[in-house]
């Protein structure tokens, strides 16, 4: 398997394994390199301490390509009477576990766009590869990576977010359907437009000139070869990795991932105050209403969304989690390392191009 992507990148398989912040490890990514795929960091929710560690671990594992991949959306705007309210709808299911939230809320982790520390960190010793989600950082900090070779890569769900993507300068898109578990990699101040990875990924391979990756849905050899047959030259496969040995994923979201709960996922911005789409507990099922009050900036609901699950999860309820899955969960393989994951698509995906 070649194409321009695979040989500018330096792997064997048309396989990204989806940064995921909370459930990649550097055991995950550097496993998914060593096996031929391009590993991904998310490093999203880090910052620049402890990217610097998890870097350094994951070049003792791998010397082969790997990704960083970073969130680019506006910095949250703190707004108490918002935070108020929103603890307010909340203190119902607080109150099941005798628990409060004491305001403020805050911005738990920063913006890479306004985080000049960890973009410093990158540009002075940068991996082969950096994808950007929500968004693109400020055209210098883009023109620095370029500088030093680094192949950079954002996700677009959108033909305008794309084109977006390629005037700046970026030298590959990750096109995220609707199907895809996690956010939504939608830029801050757009609708979205909703669209499946199987339209979006044709759409973008016929209004840009950049390489296509899809991601949304792929949860084996024959969505491998689906996509390129579409136009792709790669995919990135986030859900498919999330029970895999190297995972981060916890014991109750490996059961529900295992479960017929599996098979119903729906997008919520209740969680962390982002669109994503994950299984249906009763966070999303219960506070995710037409009643809800405006759900404060990402990703400072996420402060409030996991201060509730800390405090349930302590008491045995795992319904308040962000249980994060794409419309194919219920196609995860159980059991398997990475390596032995991607060699399974790598042999579903020959079989059904031959
Ligand atoms: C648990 C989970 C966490 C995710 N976290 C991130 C992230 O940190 N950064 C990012 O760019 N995408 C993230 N995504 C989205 C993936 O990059 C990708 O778009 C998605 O996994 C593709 O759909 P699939 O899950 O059906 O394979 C996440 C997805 C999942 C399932």
């Amino acid at each position: 398997m070649d194409n321009a992507l695979l040989s500018r990148l330096g792997i064997d398989h048309p396989i990204i394994q989806a940064p995921m912040a909370g459930s990649t490890t550097p055991a995950m990514a550097a496993a998914a390199s060593n096996a031929g795929a391009l590993g991904s960091l998310a490093l999203g929710a880090s910052n620049a301490k402890q990217a610097a560690d998890i870097l350094a671990q994951m070049h003792k594992l791998t010397k082969r390509p790997f990704s960083a991949n970073f969130f680019c959306h506006s910095p949250a705007q703190l707004d108490p009477g918002k935070d108020a309210a929103w603890i307010k709808h909340l203190q119902p299911f607080l109150d099941e576990f005798g628990a409060t939230i004491s305001p403020p809320l805050k911005e738990i982790y920063q913006s890479f766009v306004a985080d000049t520390e960890m973009q410093n960190l990158l540009l002075q010793n940068p991996p082969a590869a950096i994808s950007f989600h929500f968004g693109l950082p400020a055209p210098a900090v883009i023109s620095g990576f370029k500088n030093q070779g680094v192949f950079l890569m954002a996700t677009a769900t959108s033909i305008d977010e794309a084109r977006e993507i390629e005037a700046a300068g970026i030298d590959a898109i990750v096109a995220q359907g609707i199907e895809a578990g996690g956010h939504r990699g939608t830029f801050d101040g757009r609708a979205d437009t909703e669209i499946g990875t199987f339209s979006l990924v044709r759409l973008l391979a016929s209004n840009t000139k950049l390489p296509i990756i899809a991601a949304g849905g792929i949860m084996d050899g024959q969505g491998i070869a689906a996509a390129l047959q579409l136009g792709a030259q790669a995919v990135q496969m986030g859900t498919a990795f999330l029970l895999a040995t190297e995972s981060n994923a916890n014991d109750a979201y490996r059961a529900m991932l295992k479960s017929d709960r599996a098979s119903a996922t729906r997008i919520t911005a209740a969680i962390s105050g982002r669109r994503a789409r994950g299984i249906v507990n009763r966070f999303i099922s219960e506070i995710d209403t037409p009643a809800a009050p405006p759900i404060p900036a990402y990703p400072v609901a996420y402060d409030a969304g996991k201060q509730l699950h800390a405090h349930a999860s302590a008491q045995g309820s795992h319904e308040f989690g962000a249980h994060w899955a794409g419309q194919g969960a219920r196609l995860i393989r159980d059991g398997y390392s990475v390596s032995e994951l991607i060699a399974a698509f790598m042999a579903e995906f020959n079989a059904s191009t031959n």
